[in-house]
């Protein structure tokens, strides 16, 4: 079975045109392995130049555009708010939904982000639905019921058979920004429950998802996290900012 892997980057509120040239121009020699993907996610105001200029440098296929959030709604009166059209247009290939930081600061809650990834599948686009608990959360051992309940309203809205087009990041929020990654074995024991709650209701669509882990991923420890049975890549953060950095870690990655 094949399961490719994707390392993406989530740039949030950082980055700017010289940015967009430096990645562009540095990723023309990456070197990935069999069966990987790499998304880069700025800001909304950079989709349009990062896609350009990946056209410019005629970048690997394999390497695409993806945005930070996407609203729910088709279009309308929703000042500030980005379009699966637009995104569409653009030639954006990939959606981050549900971040915890969108989550928390933003007050998405997982029905809210169930029919982003709806409006996100419908369109075309990838999601990739970011679930994750909290430093408390994992510390009253309520982990595997918090992203049960991140998961469960996704299930079904949009029907787990959809789920072959969707990619699961898990990002332990207290391991976001912290320099605190989550061990190997810990990350890949809460993969194998992701995907074991996926497999509950089909297992060979829970076979294929990619999941990512995310959480203060660094060109020191992609390697053994990108080791484990069931994290397929990783959701980079501060370390997708540096182009060496983030070229280490999409040359650890390899399809499963
Ligand atoms: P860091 O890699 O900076 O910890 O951020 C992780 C993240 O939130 C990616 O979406």
């Amino acid at each position: 079975m094949a399961r490719r892997a994707i390392v993406a980057a989530n740039w949030k509120m950082n980055g700017d045109l010289a940015l967009v040239d430096a990645m562009t121009a540095g990723l023309k020699t990456v070197a990935l392995q069999d069966n990987v993907n790499v998304v880069i996610c700025p800001s909304a105001p950079y989709l349009s130049s990062l896609v350009t200029q990946a056209n410019v440098q005629s970048l690997n296929s394999a390497i695409a555009v993806g945005a930070q959030n996407v609203s729910e709604h088709e279009s309308g009166a929703y000042t500030g708010e980005v379009s699966t059209q637009m995104l569409n247009e653009l030639s954006v290939k990939f959606v981050i939904i549900g971040h915890s930081e969108r989550r928390s600061y933003y007050k998405e809650t997982s029905t809210q982000v169930a029919h982003k990834v709806n409006a996100a599948l419908s369109a075309g686009l990838t999601p990739i639905l970011c679930i994750g608990e909290s430093e408390e959360e994992r510390a009253t051992e309520q982990t595997e019921t918090v992203l049960a309940s991140q998961l469960q309203p996704v299930i079904d809205e949009v029907g787990i058979e959809k789920f072959i087009d969707v990619v699961i990041a898990y990002e332990p929020v207290w391991a976001i920004g912290t320099g605190k990654t989550a061990s190997s074995e810990m990350a890949q024991e809460t993969h194998q429950f992701i995907r074991q709650f996926l497999a509950q209701a089909n297992e060979s669509v829970a076979a294929k998802v990619p999941l990512l882990y995310g959480g203060s991923v660094n060109a020191s420890n992609c390697e053994e996290l990108f080791a484990q049975a069931d994290i397929d890549g990783g959701l980079i953060g501060g370390a997708s900012l540096h182009v060496e950095q983030f070229k280490t870690i999409c040359s650890a990655a390899k399809g499963k």
